[in-house]
């Protein structure tokens, strides 16, 4: 029977180690451009921010990528003089590929801080949303918190409780609920979002899916136990200790209520959340979108910072012909 090198390889390294994941995307600096499109669409979630096309993005050095660094940023530099006209450029990009069971990690040095700022990494189909449901890994407004994960779904989601202990906002999943609150759980480390997230030099988050769970990690930067396989080829999950989310299928059927998933990254101001006046907070200036109107070197630090994003899937292959291969 003939077995093509890499197959082989993949095989050895199999039989080293339980290897359930084999690296198929490798996303650094100026790869971001061709991994992610550009999407110049009105904010769906009223905030105030103009998406700009990639060539203005350029241009405004909104977006910025130099070996293993892609900056994606808001405008700092242009006073918004008309209150009814459009919002503050901002980007938000998505991945050409779609995604079902897979891991993502993803190396960030800084996210976007500062009052009205509501910074999201997530996945989702789009068409048609809610179908196909929507997993935020990496969210939160206005500097305040740790970080969130949360699950948005048609109705008849719910987020159990498990031996992960977690702090849930609502467990509800549905949209239709508290206005597409989501069931959304907060991290416990403080160095998970924010300003503090940033003055540790950021940190990663890894997220796991597959049909039967869904986990989200984070390790801050210069933690001692950062997995060592992230980064490299092969990443093995199982390894990486209690996760800081868990969400286990036990009150949702998971392969019908998710579809396969673009990867979202987008940097909102105000809006729904951030700039609702309940939370917008006390201690920040204005009112969320006169901030937005008028401060823009407040927004100085409004940019994500990635060193890279790693995707990867299960090796079919690997897995299909294992037992074949070892009993040779
Ligand atoms: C930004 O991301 C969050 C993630 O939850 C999403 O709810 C929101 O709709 C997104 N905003 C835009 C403008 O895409
Ligand atoms: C664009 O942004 C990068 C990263 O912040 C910075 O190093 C560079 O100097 C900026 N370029 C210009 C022309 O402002
Ligand atoms: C795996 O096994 C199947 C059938 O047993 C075979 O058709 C296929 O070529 C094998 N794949 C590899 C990569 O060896």
């Amino acid at each position: 029977m003939h077995l093509s090198i890499s197959c082989l390889l993949v095989s050895l390294v199999g039989l080293a180690q339980a290897v359930s994941y084999r690296r198929t995307d490798n996303v650094v600096g100026e790869e971001f451009d061709d991994f992610f499109e550009y999407q110049a669409i009105p904010d769906p979630t009223f905030g105030r921010v103009t998406y700009v096309d990639r060539t203005t993005a350029v241009a405004q050095n909104l977006t910025f990528a130099k070996d293993n660094t892609f900056i994606l940023r808001a405008d700092g530099k242009q006073v918004l003089l008309d209150p009814s006209g459009p919002g503050r450029n901002s980007v938000r990009i998505r991945s050409r590929k779609t995604f079902t069971t897979h891991v993502v990690v993803f190396d960030v040095r800084h996210m976007p801080e500062g009052c009205g700022t509501w910074p999201a990494v997530w996945e989702t189909q789009e068409e048609g949303w809610p179908v196909g449901g929507e997993v935020d890994i990496i969210e939160g407004v206005n500097n305040i918190g740790t970080n969130a994960a949360t699950l948005h779904t048609s109705p008849g989601t719910f987020a159990s409780t498990s031996l992960v202990q977690m702090t849930f906002k609502q467990q509800d999943c549905n949209w239709l609920v508290n206005g597409n609150a989501g069931c959304g759980a907060l991290m416990r480390d403080q160095l998970s979002f924010g300003p503090s997230f940033n003055a540790n030099g950021g940190g990663h988050f890894a997220f796991e899916r597959t049909p039967r769970y869904m986990k989200v990690w984070f390790w801050p930067r210069s933690a001692g136990n950062v997995p060592r396989d992230l980064g490299t080829q092969y990443v093995n999950p199982d390894t990486w200790g209690i996760p800081a989310v868990f969400f286990p299928d036990t009150s949702c059927d998971f392969e019908k209520m998710f579809s396969a998933h673009h990867i979202i990254i987008n940097l909102s101001l105000c809006g729904e959340w951030a700039g609702h006046p309940a939370i917008y907070p006390a201690s920040c200036p204005l009112t969320c979108v006169e901030h937005v109107n008028k401060n823009p070197t407040a927004f100085k630090n409004a940019f994500w910072d990635f060193k890279a994003i790693d995707i990867y899937q299960r090796d079919t292959r690997v897995c299909k012909n294992k037992s074949k291969r070892s009993a040779m």
